[in-house]
């Protein structure tokens, strides 16, 4: 098992509506006692309405947080922010607000040399920057500036190819492609395919695109009101749905033809 969740629960403390002081926040619970197998080699979706905890689980499993209750495990062993063991070096990531992951005061030519650096990765780096860059459909010349100068679509890219930098066995992308215009989402596509299929990088992938899900992974999950509700292979799923979510989900897909 690549990952294995068991009875993770998270919950947030945000203010109330009003500010009364002397009241504590109300307690939102974002993850509630949810359970999650993710098989080696079997790249998964995850799907699910907005708000129903889809990025609060990636980070769980990512151990950038403690759950309140339940266990993480990466390959069996149990992981912790403290302590995420193998994690760290394994699993390149995309997080959903791409500027997140980038250092403002950083070249974005550094952030994607970073974990070459750390990792120790064999090779020029200066061309192994120029390279991914390019494959993210970004002129190298580029690696220079900071992300400020950069549109949202463009921040995206450099955050993918800060995932893909040091070659991980496992990509965790949360909507990486939804700030590109269809022609650079396609490219990016292709280039995710690509490295899922023949460079034997695992994948797990948030996605509102039900398309890209189906077309990029095996399995789909798929999350409603903190919970997993029905998991499979994505055909089957998606063909013959269970649960009421994902009946909703695959319903709201937009006529191609408006009419
Ligand atoms: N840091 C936080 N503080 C307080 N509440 C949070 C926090 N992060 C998430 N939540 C709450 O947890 C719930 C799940 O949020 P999450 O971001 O995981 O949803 P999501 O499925 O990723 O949604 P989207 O598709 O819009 O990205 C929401 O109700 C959200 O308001
Ligand atoms: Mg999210």
């Amino acid at each position: 098992m690549t990952f294995s969740l068991a009875g993770v629960t998270r919950r947030y403390s945000v203010p109330g509506d009003r500010p009364r002081p002397w009241r504590r926040g109300v307690t939102r619970t974002a993850l509630d006692g949810l359970d999650l197998e993710v098989p080696t080699g079997r790249d998964l979706a995850i799907v699910g309405a907005s708000g129903s905890g889809k990025s609060t689980l990636l980070r769980v499993l990512l151990a950038l947080e403690a759950p309140d209750a339940g266990t993480v495990r990466f390959r069996g062993d149990l992981v912790t922010p403290r302590a995420p063991g193998a994690l760290r070096h394994a699993v390149g990531v995309v997080a959903q607000d791409p500027a997140s992951s980038l250092d403002p005061r950083l070249p974005v030519g550094a952030s994607i040399r970073e974990p070459l650096e750390c990792l120790r990765v064999d090779g020029d780096h200066g061309a192994r920057v120029a390279q991914l860059l390019d494959a993210v459909g970004l002129d190298p010349a580029v690696a220079a500036r900071r992300p400020a100068a950069f549109s949202g679509g463009e921040r995206q890219r450099i955050a993918l190819a800060r995932a893909l930098a040091a070659g991980p066995e496992v990509l965790v992308a949360d909507e990486p492609f939804s700030a590109v215009d269809p022609t650079t989402r396609a490219r990016l596509v292709a280039l995710v395919d690509d490295l899922t299929r023949a460079g034997g990088t695992q994948l797990l992938l948030v996605s509102h695109d039900l398309g890209i899900a189906q077309r990029l992974c095996a399995d789909v999950a798929v999350l409603d009101a903190s919970r997993v509700v029905e998991t499979g292979p994505v055909a089957t799923v998606f063909a013959r749905p269970s649960a009421d979510a994902t009946r909703a989900l695959l319903g709201a897909v937009l006529p191609v033809e408006w009419g």
